[in-house]
């Protein structure tokens, strides 16, 4: 992108992410890449620093991931963290052994503010330790900047070479003052400018994204989630007139969900098509109750809409897509653009023919997202919106999915969305399920004989694993008696308090 740029070598690390994330908010650039990466491609990419993520393994297993040694010589800055630590010494000559006693969570240390890495920092700290192997003799060079009770060498240097090393975690916020070690290592050692701010990134995009596209046009599905619709800002920015948007509604949107999309787009520069297939997807779903052939169906709908619907645009030469970084990361670099397609819409059709694909959002963390959709004036709404899944309420109607269904899951979930927003709970995602159980209830003197709505709210940080969201029993009272008071065909409310694993987010 034309920032200076720092590399994360990953070896199997749980948190690259986050260090990747840390260091652009320290508005330095980030990209990461494997760890067996070649010296030619570092040089490609020229970086002004490198860091070696944490992982699983020891050093002297074969098996273990390792980096080309050449890379130490390059001249370039290294901070090694955790098992990456480990790796560097190693490379150079140290020595590596399993420790007497492993250490876990936050670590009481001394750290050497002489050192360039711990600039500005009391002597006494605190580290998140999570290591059962540790440097037991330093490298050629090296000196200990940091020792805990039990590690002599929680953080080694080799200034003359730029090689740092920290044992601990300074990515994460159970090092209180990690984010300032980070800093100092990308201000201090590699000499950054500050470079990448989001301001310059907006501009930057819409450079590349006029460079690419010329004048032609381009497409783009969206959904309303928060990837697509900066996406489609951004475009709408970048060439004006050239974007053409299709909003597939398979009707199997939250309530009024489908207004609020389209309210979003009418006024900018760009060809919206929203297309209201409610009919043919309940049509196609007729009957179907196996959850896996509703997300069938509902994903080979969403293609024959979407061909129907481009097949009468002008000549598009370009599809964009609103793949973002953690994407890319996932899947292994070059093969995101499907899988997000695949995940967000279906599946685009293969046959679909195109000039390019523009990704322009492909660099960026979701946060980074969200902040550029502010910027570009997104509702509040849109850019904060959690997470909505690509089958929409499809999978959140148990059993056969019908209009009466729906119309009574959209309005327990509208409440309960309302709820959660006003009565501030903490939770990262929050929706209601319509059960396929209908059971007796009483109301006045007569008998009932409705639905029962599931309530769902989970905190987590990654969607991949979760806990259920300790909502207080008055405010759980409050919704269920919202919902069987102000809800036709609702009768009865529970709430799901399972984590993943071993449920999933959805029920479906
Ligand atoms: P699960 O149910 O697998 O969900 O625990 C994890 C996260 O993914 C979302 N989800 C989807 N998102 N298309 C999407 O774009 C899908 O088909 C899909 N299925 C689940 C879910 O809402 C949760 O945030």
């Amino acid at each position: 992108m034309g920032y200076q740029t720092v590399v994360i070598l990953d070896f199997g690390g749980q948190y690259k992410e986050l260090i990747a994330r840390r260091v652009r908010e320290c508005n330095v650039y980030s990209v990461v890449k494997p760890g067996s990466i070649s010296v030619e491609e570092l040089t490609e990419i020229n970086p002004i620093g490198i860091i070696l993520t944490g992982g699983p393994n020891s050093v002297y297993d074969e098996s273990s991931p390792h980096c080309d040694r050449r890379i130490f010589d390059m001249g370039i800055p290294v901070l090694g963290i955790c098992y990456g630590t480990q790796l560097l010494a190693w490379s150079v000559g140290g020595e590596v052994a399993p420790c007497v006693t492993g250490e876990y969570g936050r670590t009481k240390m001394k750290v050497n503010p002489q050192s360039l890495i711990f600039e500005g920092l009391e002597d006494n700290q605190v580290g998140l330790m999570s290591h059962t192997d540790q440097i037991t003799v330093l490298p050629e060079g090296f000196a200990s900047v940091a020792e805990t009770e039990v590690c002599p060498n929680a953080a080694v240097e080799c200034p003359e070479r730029k090689l740092y090393g920290i044992q601990f975690h300074p990515e994460v916020e159970s090092t209180p003052k990690g984010k300032r070690m980070i800093r100092n290592f990308l201000y201090n050692v590699c000499g950054a400018k500050g470079d990448y701010t989001l301001r310059n990134l907006e501009k930057v995009l819409i450079e590349q994204i006029r460079e690419k596209v010329g004048d032609s046009h381009v497409l783009l599905g969206l959904s309303g989630g928060v990837d697509s619709s900066v996406c489609a800002a951004l475009l709408s920015k970048a060439v004006p007139g050239q974007l053409h948007c299709i909003f597939v509604d398979h009707g199997l949107m939250r309530k009024d969900e489908g207004d609020e999309v389209e309210a979003a787009f009418k006024d900018r520069d760009l060809h919206f098509v929203r297309v209201n297939a409610g009919e043919r997807f309940l049509r196609a779903l007729k009957g179907v109750t196996d959850p896996e052939q509703k997300r069938k169906i509902i994903g080979a709908e969403f293609v024959k809409v979407f061909e129907d619907e481009s097949a009468k645009l002008p000549d598009v030469k370009y599809l964009a897509q609103g793949t973002i970084y953690p994407d890319v990361i996932e899947s292994g670099d070059g093969k995101a653009a499907t899988i997000k397609s695949h995940h967000n819409v279906g599946g685009l059709p293969d046959d679909m023919k195109f000039e390019g694909v523009v990704e322009p959002l492909r660099g960026l963390f979701k946060d980074e997202v969200r902040t550029l959709g502010r910027r570009l004036g997104l509702p509040k709404a849109f850019v904060e919106r959690q997470p909505f899944p690509g089958p929409g309420l499809g999978i959140r109607v148990i059993g056969e999915i019908t209009e009466e269904k729906l119309e009574i899951l959209r309005n327990a979930d509208a409440i309960f969305r309302e709820e959660v927003v006003k009565r501030r709970v903490k939770a990262e995602q929050y929706f209601a399920v319509i059960t396929d159980t209908r059971s007796v209830g009483v109301v006045g003197d007569f008998r009932t004989y409705d639905y029962t709505i599931a309530l769902r709210a989970v905190r987590t940080s990654d969607f991949m694993t979760c806990e259920y969201a300790p909502i207080q029993h008055k405010v759980l009272g409050i919704v269920s008696s919202r919902i069987v008071n102000e809800v036709n065909g609702a009768g009865r409310v529970v709430y799901d308090i399972t984590g993943k694993p071993p449920a999933t987010v959805e029920w479906e």
